[in-house]
């Protein structure tokens, strides 16, 4: 890529769009994309009703009954035909200037306990969006990333999970994101799809930050030690996908942090890096949270193959967190 060609990145005013504008460094023109340019459920759906292609087509069927849901829950969805033209000839306008080369898409439907109540809007942007964006893509020959997550996983492993093991998502957020990825498959397959999990960085209220403030509050606070993950970094994950999406990399790739662990460890480290005192943090359950949404229990991914293709496995959660806190911003917080 030259330095005349630009990147798209889609949910840049996100968590993790935000870190990937900085990964793209000064060798590219970095496109916003923020909601109001492009509101992926807006696009999410043609002017006609459609349902999505059959997922049979594709690998992994184990969960493909799942379409039947979808099928009901987009029944009656969506805003006017006017509108979803008028969001998909921006972004179909922009792409076929030939000046973006690369499309990242950072932006989603994430918050997983509202999705329970409103699936519509989930699947609107997670789903028929991400199937939008992805036609675009390949209409007009530019790359994709896009951007998917561990919740497509059940978490009743206790190995960490490969990108060919199957997916049983327990939430609609997470189903919403399984059928993003299918979609996206189906419309572009050279599209790089890369799950990841558990972010935390700057510019974006995160687990990690409400941790700090809950502390600094100096009272004490519970976080549940029953859910085990792959805490990440969104300054190493987004150089990784600048990386990859540079180089074309396509498929499916599972992108964290090297390590696990559960919410109540991370919790505790991130007090003790922060110089505020870990005990305040005491240990709970699920079940005890009773959240709308169901979390995988045990959903660590297997970054070998994210490994493989970058020549180097990417740093350890703990090792990211430390360099993240030690970031004068997010001390100030
Ligand atoms: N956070 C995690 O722990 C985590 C874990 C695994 C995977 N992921 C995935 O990583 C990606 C980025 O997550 P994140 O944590 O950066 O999320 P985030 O901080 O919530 O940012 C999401 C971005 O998407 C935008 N957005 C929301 N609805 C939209 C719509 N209908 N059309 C266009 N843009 C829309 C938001 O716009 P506004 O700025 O207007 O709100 C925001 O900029 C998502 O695909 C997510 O599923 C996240």
């Amino acid at each position: 890529m030259t330095a005349a060609e630009e990147i798209l990145v889609l949910g840049h005013h996100g968590l993790l769009g935000r870190a990937v504008r900085e990964a793209c460094g000064p060798g590219c023109r970095v496109i916003a994309g923020g909601r109001d340019s492009f509101d992926l459920a807006r696009m999410g759906r043609p002017a006609s009703p459609v349902v999505p292609a059959a997922a049979s087509a594709l690998p992994g069927s184990e969960t493909d009954q799942s379409l039947d849901w979808l099928r009901d829950e987009l029944t009656g969805l969506g805003p006017s035909a006017a509108d979803l033209h008028a969001g998909l000839d921006h972004l179909g306008s922009l792409l076929a200037s030939g000046q973006v080369r690369l499309v990242i898409n950072c932006a989603g439907y994430t918050d997983v306990d509202r999705a329970e109540s409103e699936p519509e809007a989930a699947l609107a942007a997670n789903t028929q969006g991400a199937g939008a964006v992805a036609r675009l893509c390949a209409r007009h020959g530019v790359r994709l990333v896009h951007l998917s997550t561990d919740y497509v996983f059940d978490g009743q492993t206790r190995r960490p999970y490969r990108e060919d093991d199957p997916a049983r998502p327990l939430s609609v957020y997470g189903r919403s994101k399984l059928e993003g990825e299918r979609l996206v498959r189906e419309h572009l397959p050279s599209a790089l799809i890369v799950r990841s999990a558990w972010l935390f960085g700057h510019g974006r209220e995160n687990f990690i930050g409400k941790v700090l403030a809950q502390a600094r509050a100096g009272r004490p606070f519970t976080v549940v030690e029953d859910q085990v993950g792959s805490p990440t970094y969104t300054m190493d994950l987004a150089l990784a996908l600048v990386t990859l999406g540079r180089r074309g990399a396509s498929g499916l790739l599972h992108l964290v942090n090297a390590g696990q662990a559960s919410r109540h460890e991370l919790a505790r480290q991130a007090l003790a890096i922060a110089g505020l005192d870990p005990e305040l943090v005491r240990p709970t359950t699920t079940a005890a949270l009773a959240a709308p949404a169901a979390r995988p229990a045990w959903s660590v991914l297997d970054g070998r193959r994210a490994a493989r293709l970058l020549g180097q496995p990417q740093p350890t959660w703990l090792d990211a967190l430390r360099r993240y806190l030690q970031t004068p911003e997010e001390n100030k917080a």
